[in-house]
């Protein structure tokens, strides 16, 4: 897979995709992310990418065409599968979206600023808008990094066990079961006695149960889905 991101900070990036899976998938090949300082696409030598909104009010907006000229470039040399940009107003992020995601081979992100991006890309070069909740970032950075994990992840062989993506939380609409490591007593807090049974079956089922319970105390509308 290859994700191209168009970004007015790149460097926001460059931690989050340094370490653990994303670092790893990428060192392994599953995917190449590319990063695009949209100001390079600027039109002039002051690097310029927003102009104030007509017919005034506050915040800046980002121009159409320093966008549209990366967009032209990249989509020159790439044919992606979904241009996407982040946005509150956007379709929410949830799992079947990030696996849906995870099945396409190019995509497109544009992170937003200021004010927003001209609505004439939104309308004639966007794809997909994308919100990662009901909450306002102060750009589509940290929402893309959101983005770029949750897909990433649920590449075929990007987990070393290849069934741990399937046992997270959301991909059977249950939250995730408890989970214990050592010491069995931890000053008289004890894991409980099934997961020290080695009984497959039982633990499997014990594991379903509290997931179900889960549900049902933390998140009752997942289960009516
Ligand atoms: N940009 C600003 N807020 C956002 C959000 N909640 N989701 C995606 N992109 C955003």
């Amino acid at each position: 897979m290859q994700i191209d991101i168009i970004t007015l900070f790149p460097e926001m990036f460059e931690g989050a995709f340094s370490y653990s899976i994303l670092k790893r998938a990428q060192t392994k090949g599953h995917v190449v992310i590319r990063l695009h300082n949209l100001r390079d696409w600027s039109f002039n030598k002051h690097k310029t990418v927003d102009d104030y909104p007509y017919g005034g009010g506050a915040g800046m907006v980002m121009m159409v065409e320093p966008v549209v000229r990366c967009l032209e470039e990249l989509r020159s040399k790439t044919t992606y599968d979904e241009v996407i940009y982040l946005s509150p107003d956007g379709e929410m992020l949830n799992q079947p979206l990030a696996n849906q995601l995870s099945t396409r081979q190019n995509l497109l992100i544009l992170c937003g600023h200021y004010k927003g991006i001209d609505e004439r890309i939104r309308t004639h070069f966007i794809t997909r808008e994308v919100s990662i909740g009901d909450y306002v970032l102060s750009g589509g950075e940290m929402a893309a990094v959101v983005l770029t994990d949750t897909i990433v992840r649920l590449i075929p062989g990007v987990l070393n066990d290849e069934t741990s993506a399937l046992s997270d939380s959301y991909q059977d609409n249950l939250l995730s079961p408890p989970v214990y490591t050592r010491p069995a007593d931890f000053r008289g807090l004890k894991v409980p006695d099934i997961l020290l049974s080695g009984n497959d079956k039982e633990i499997a089922k014990w594991r379903y149960e509290q997931s179900v319970e889960r549900t049902k105390q933390r998140r009752p509308g997942l289960l009516s889905k």
